[in-house]
């Protein structure tokens, strides 16, 4: 099965940080990762072109994917500030989080939001990663087109736990995997919330990876919890 492993660096770095972040993953990860496992990395919009020059020209880099953060719901058009799908072509982009519990607590996104911007990845070729707490797994699915389910990927992210230290029990996760396997209809469920390079070999046994905020700011550590999944 395959491990997929998220860094959300959220609102932080500018573009020589994040250009020092790509040289030191490299120097971090003792050897290209298995074709098994997808390493992925969500800067902000403007990062995005430092980081995917950067790892282009890094062979070790060669398999590093690229995630945005948020995405408009809507298409290309008349929408000040909104990032549409076109205007992220052609810069490496697979993968887009998508209801992160930021964006529903600061910008009042809903479940519709979040699933019309599902639409909008997945006609775009791009695999959405949807963000789901215990409380609306359910109310989030049943606003995702019944087509789109499969496609996606979830993260179970439980508020309490992002940013705080205070990663939710195995055990817990573990149930709370099940259950939305079932809602998504057999998609891949990542978990995220505090993971650390400490902690990260017990959820990647329960699940099919980790979304990584904190973690993944420092290039070392995201590559420790890289190498926690390769060797
Ligand atoms: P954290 O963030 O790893 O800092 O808890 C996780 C997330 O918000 O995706």
């Amino acid at each position: 099965m395959k491990k997929f492993i998220v860094g959300n660096w959220k609102s932080n770095k500018h573009p020589q940080s994040a250009q020092q972040w790509v040289q030191e993953f490299d120097q971090a990860i003792i050897k290209p990762w298995d074709a098994d496992v997808e390493v992925i990395v969500a800067p902000s919009f403007p990062l995005l072109p430092t980081v995917q020059w950067h790892s282009s020209i890094t062979p070790k880099l060669a398999n590093l994917k690229l995630c945005v953060q948020d995405i408009s719901p809507l298409a290309a058009g008349s929408y000040t500030g909104a990032v549409s799908v076109e205007n992220v072509q052609g810069l490496g982009v697979a993968y887009a989080i998508v209801g992160h519990s930021e964006r529903r607590r600061y910008f009042q996104e809903t479940h519709q939001d979040v699933a019309n911007k599902v639409a909008r990845c997945i006609e775009a070729d791009i695999t959405p990663i949807v963000c789901v707490d215990d409380e609306y797994i359910a109310g989030q699915a049943a606003a995702i087109s019944s087509d789109y389910l499969n496609k996606c990927i979830v993260a179970y992210e439980e508020l309490g736990a992002i940013g705080t230290g205070h990663n939710e029990p195995v055990e817990h996760v573990k149930e709370i995997v099940q259950r939305i396997k079932v809602v998504f209809n057999e998609v891949d469920v990542l978990y995220g919330g505090s993971v650390k390079p400490a902690n990260v070999k017990n959820y990647l046994e329960i699940s099919s990876g980790v979304l990584v905020g904190g973690a993944s700011l420092q290039a070392k550590s995201f590559a420790e919890i890289v190498t926690a999944v390769t060797v």
